[in-house]
């Protein structure tokens, strides 16, 4: 029996070198990753929530047409006098606030060649203990603690740790799927994983969201792993051999608030849903919104 680790993770891996091609032309030269989701890049929130969970070391998975990112967490001096200058201290706190948040560090990916050769060029930052891998496209909610809950299933169990969500089987085709000893409560263990399987062939309809906890032995597995699906080597794969070999793997069923930012509609909708729930512009959004939608033509008939 494999022995829980009593290491703690206490760093967050986050691959950026997607090229966003469902965002072009917007990102022929700005990375997705720093689209606003209403007045913060999509990668601040990512960052915040590492560094929220007590993961205050990050390692940014970078490719070509990123150098944006490491200026976005560098520090902008010639800004921060302006502002200093001008006396704005809320401004100057935001401009602060995007690179206190976590000690960043970045490595290039070379070729892209899928998300597990991402997370393998992490092995030397990462070293010999758990880490967490969190995927940009997905948004959780800072009053949902997934993250947490998720490091503590990997304390308490050792292996490795995956969110999942039921989409939905009409959906489980664009995600990774697991197959689980009977799901009683959020916390389920790992029987089998396919990634991106046909939807008559999944195994359930428990989908992987892009949050993980793994146990360093994920490294020594991706290095063998050949190319799957696409063509890419798939971080499902690994975590499947890792299952096989009798590795605990555990997934934590969440039911918070997550945003989908990965193609234009769903990106619309978590910048309104964020922005309708901030305190500050809350509250003069959602009463604009809701003139807007009842002006829409159709507005009064059944919502759909
Ligand atoms: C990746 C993973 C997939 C997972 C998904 C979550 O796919 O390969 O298993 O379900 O992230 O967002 P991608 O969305 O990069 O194609």
């Amino acid at each position: 029996m494999p022995t829980p680790s009593t290491r703690p993770a206490r760093k967050a891996v986050i691959p950026v070198a997607g090229m966003g091609t469902r965002f072009l032309p917007a990102t022929k030269a700005v990375p997705k990753e720093l689209l606003p989701v209403v007045d913060r890049p999509a990668l601040q929130y990512i960052v915040e929530e590492a560094a929220r969970a007590g993961l205050g070391e990050v390692l940014m998975v970078t490719g070509r047409n990123k150098a944006a990112i490491e200026d976005f967490f560098d520090r902008h001096p010639e800004l921060e006098a302006a502002l200093e200058k001008k006396g704005d201290a809320s401004r100057l706190e935001a401009v602060h606030a995007s690179t206190d948040v976590a000690q960043v560090h970045f490595v290039r990916q070379g070729e892209a060649r899928g998300l597990g050769h991402a997370v393998l060029q992490a092995a030397a930052f990462v070293g010999d203990e758990p880490f967490a891998v969190l995927l940009g496209d997905d948004l959780i909610d800072a009053r949902d603690h997934l993250l947490e809950q998720m490091l503590q299933v990997q304390a308490e169990h050792g292996g490795s740790v995956v969110a999942l969500l039921d989409v939905g089987r009409e959906n489980i085709d664009k995600y990774g799927a697991v197959a689980v000893e009977d799901a009683g409560g959020d916390v389920v263990a790992i029987t089998g994983l396919v990634e991106k399987p046909p939807v008559d062939e999944a195994p359930s309809s428990l989908a992987i969201i892009g949050r993980y906890v793994l146990a360093p032995e994920v490294f020594g597995v991706l290095r063998e792993t050949p190319p799957g699906r696409g063509g890419e080597i798939q971080l499902t794969d690994a975590l499947a051999t890792l299952v096989e070999r009798g590795e605990p793997v555990h997934g934590v069923v969440f039911s918070g608030r997550r945003y989908d930012t990965g193609d234009r509609l769903d990106y619309l909708k978590a910048v309104v849903q964020l922005a309708a729930e901030r305190d500050d512009l809350g509250p003069d959004f959602r009463a604009w919104l809701t003139g807007f939608v009842a002006d829409l033509p159709g507005a009064g008939a059944s919502q759909a």
